[in-house]
């Protein structure tokens, strides 16, 4: 796909997601801050389901000195990713790779990284499968490294007046346009992008490899997570980021 149209369906992708993810953009400058925090900046960074690298760009920018590892196992958005951004000079490295069976500390997975990140996509994992995947990220991060998870967790069981209500408010919210981006829907962006012909391998293969619209999904409390951090062999985690349930969740190393 040419790089224009590719960088077009991009635009697309950052208003849908806009629209679906309350906060996205301040999330995204917050998790930028937080690495800051956390040292001199990061040289080696590996992107969690990546997606068409929205997370990626955003740090290639913010550090200058950083590379990416993006892994995701949709070869549409991989595809989307490449075409528009290529390698970024050498310092994107884009992975095709369903993180439930990576094989960590090998091939691009190999460590130490300075950091993992995420937004929007370990909520896919079933609790067993990120239970995995936690110890994965452990293994390959240097010590003192830090994973980053950005994504909505819910509200603890001490609050559910507040659960249900924030839930209730956040569908509402799906229903305007936020950000006033136009964003569409999930659904209209991959309708509207398997109308593209050129990308019917990638299509075909999205298809067998995500046969239904979503794979299971956790739904863990904070809490939760930092108990399967742990058992994973992070020292510390804390939520240094929320605004409604989405948060920033980060462990460190
Ligand atoms: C909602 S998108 C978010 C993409 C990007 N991080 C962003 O913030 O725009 C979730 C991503 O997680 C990826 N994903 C879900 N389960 C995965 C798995 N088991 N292995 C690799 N990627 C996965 C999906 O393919 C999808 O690209």
């Amino acid at each position: 796909m040419r790089r224009q149209a590719a960088r077009g369906w991009l635009e697309r992708w950052e208003a849908m997601q806009d629209r679906y993810v309350y906060q996205r953009e301040p999330r995204f400058e917050a998790m930028g801050e937080i690495l800051e925090a956390m040292g001199k900046g990061p040289r080696r960074i590996l992107d969690l389901g990546c997606g068409p690298g929205s997370l990626s760009l955003r740090l290639l920018r913010r550090f200058p000195r950083a590379r990416v590892v993006a892994v995701d196992q949709d070869p549409v958005l991989l595809q989307l990713g490449r075409s528009a951004w290529g390698d970024f000079g050498g310092r994107l490295q884009w992975v095709d790779e369903d993180l439930r069976r990576a094989p960590w500390g090998e091939g691009p997975l190999r460590g130490p990284f300075d950091a993992a990140v995420s937004t929007t996509a370990l909520h896919w994992l079933s609790t067993r499968e990120l239970r995995k995947v936690y110890a994965g990220v452990a293994h390959v991060l240097r010590r003192g490294g830090g994973l980053l998870n950005g994504d909505s967790m819910p509200f603890s069981p001490a609050a559910p007046t507040l659960d249900s209500r924030v839930r209730a408010w956040m569908h509402r919210l799906y229903r305007s346009d936020p950000t006033g981006t136009g964003g569409e829907s999930w659904t209209g962006f991959w309708r509207a992008i398997s109308r593209v012909e050129e990308l019917n391998p990638e299509l075909e293969e999205r298809a067998r490899r995500y046969p239904s619209r979503h794979s299971a999904e956790n739904h863990l409390r904070p809490s939760e997570q930092v108990r399967l951090l742990r058992a994973a062999g992070f020292r510390e985690a804390e939520v240094l980021w929320q605004a409604m349930s989405n948060r920033v969740l980060v462990a460190l190393r």
